[in-house]
């Protein structure tokens, strides 16, 4: 463990255990390198570690500040479902019903999975289109086949060595978005009937892949402050035959979670030494509010068995559907899946996407879309805190743009869900986010819109509903688990 490591899990232990309080400043510089005999420079890593995984942020001119949601603690072991047995999916059904409930013209957007359209530049990214498509080649069908437009891999690729990774160009290979590229790396390693890993909660389209393919879900613990439970994650794999591993590692859906770098290696090294495939979601990777970007579990694999997947979905055009993986090992593979199942990504889309990464300013556009992000969680906590009953828990995100709120134990999300559509609002109920339908009183709320007084008053509207009797499950009392009501905001 490098030294800025060691010193981050020093102060993240003394913030956990209360002895640095939430909300104070974390003490100086000066101090900090006197106590710790470390150089300026590794205070500062430190920090933003700590910034990075929800536990301070930066205030402006003053200093940093241990974060509200930093006294969460893990949840309670009825809360995340514990190492669940190979589970067959039967998820659909219910994520539709969720889905298409919300698509309802006018409905508070808070349980939708993506940002305004309104934040994205559309008229520079129009202009790309255009220029994109104007010099495509007469035989772009035939040249931009899969892997995909070179022109645009190679953008894709210079994104990674801005990160300080190189990853050979031939192992990227362009989807129609991140979904398409999840379901092709998943479909490139296993076989029906074959045992999948999953967070717990996780993303519902997960749970409908397996599902669709037949495959079985095995449920990983995903914690809402640490996140991934990796000895869970051993013991599954010494348990089950798991043939390969579908986890987010930067802004986990629904919790927001970011691994830290030393799960993020371990990980690697667990799967590694098994030859176990990781399929990594990375869709939110960009959309960081600390000072860099994370860094995806794929820059310390030296194997080939980790699958990246992205888009641009979440951060620039959603409707052009392009997103890539950066496949490793089963880039072949999955190459001639694309071919046999969708064939191409849309070419103009393509040529147009990589126009606009090279001359449209994508690192400004997102700059902008952060400070956006940034400032709308800072208006939806606002009103969370004054509105909501003081029992309501969730972590401080630190990017993307979902907050994963822990309601009483008694609260059903599911009839909140149902009530909720009835006064215009929807909300993703937390059991859409497991194969075992668990996590009953928790709800991912969307803050990707601009806020307004609409927000507010929904965000009021929840309050009230919530004091609805229909929204309580008989026999369970009121308060929050004593475990998690000690990290209260
Ligand atoms: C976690 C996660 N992964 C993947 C996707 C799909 O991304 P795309 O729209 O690029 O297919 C989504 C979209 O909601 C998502 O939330």
């Amino acid at each position: 463990m490098n030294r800025y490591e060691a010193l981050a899990n020093t102060l993240a232990d003394e913030i956990r255990s209360g002895h640095i309080p939430i909300g104070s400043r974390l003490p100086s510089l000066r101090h900090i390198i006197a106590q710790h005999g470390v150089s300026q420079s590794t205070v500062l890593r430190a920090y933003y570690l700590l910034e990075e995984w929800g536990l301070i942020r930066a205030q402006e001119r003053s200093g940093y500040f241990v974060t509200p949601g930093a006294g969460v603690k893990s949840a309670p072991k009825a809360q995340a479902a514990s190492l669940a047995e190979s589970t067959r999916v039967d998820i659909t059904d219910l994520v539709f019903s969720v889905l298409d409930a919300a698509k309802h013209p006018g409905i508070v957007p808070l349980g939708s999975a993506f940002p305004s359209p309104l934040l994205f530049p559309s008229a520079r990214l129009l202009k790309s289109l255009v220029r994109g498509t104007r010099s495509l080649s007469p035989w772009s069908t035939v040249a931009d086949l899969p892997p995909g437009n070179d022109h645009l891999r190679r953008q894709i690729g210079l994104r990674y060595v801005g990160m300080g990774l190189s990853v050979p160009f031939d192992e990227i290979v362009v989807t129609n978005g991140a979904l398409e590229a999840l379901n092709l790396c998943l479909m490139a390693v296993t076989r029906p009937g074959d045992a999948i890993a999953v967070e717990s909660p996780g993303f519902y389209a997960a749970l409908q892949a397996i599902e669709r393919l037949d495959l079985r879900a095995v449920e990983i613990p995903f914690d809402p402050v640490t996140g991934l439970d990796l000895d869970a994650l051993g013991r599954a794999l010494d348990k089950y035959p798991i043939r390969a591993c579908w986890f987010m590692t930067n802004y986990q859906n629904p919790t927001g979670v970011t691994l830290s770098v030393e799960k993020k290696k371990a990980l690697v090294e667990l799967l590694g030494a098994r030859d176990v495939p990781l399929i990594e979601d990375d869709v939110y990777q960009e959309l960081h509010f600390g000072r860099d970007r994370p860094l995806p579990a794929k820059a310390f694999d030296t194997k080939g068995l980790v699958m990246h997947c992205s888009s641009f979905s979440k951060t620039l055009a959603p409707g052009y559907r392009i997103g890539w993986v950066s496949a490793g090992r089963f880039a072949d593979k999955i190459q001639r899946l694309k071919l046999m199942t969708t064939l191409s990504a849309s070419i103009p889309a393509q040529a147009g996407i990589a126009d606009y990464l090279q001359y449209g300013g994508y690192d400004k556009h997102l700059r902008k879309l952060r400070a956006a992000m940034r400032s709308q969680l800072t208006q939806t906590e606002a009103a969370l805190k004054r509105w909501l009953p003081p029992e309501v828990r969730w972590v401080t995100p630190n990017g993307g743009y979902f907050v994963w709120l822990q309601l009483p134990d008694a609260v059903d999300a599911m009839a909140l869900h149902r009530l909720a559509i009835k006064h215009g609002i929807s909300i993703a109920p937390g059991p859409i986010f497991s194969a075992t339908h668990s996590f009953q009183n928790c709800v991912r709320l969307n803050y990707g819109h601009a806020w307004d007084a609409k927000m507010e008053d929904a965000i009021r509207a929840l309050s009230e509903i919530l004091n609805d009797p229909a929204v309580r499950v008989s026999g369970v009392g009121t308060a929050a688990s004593e475990e998690v009501s000690r990290g209260n905001l």
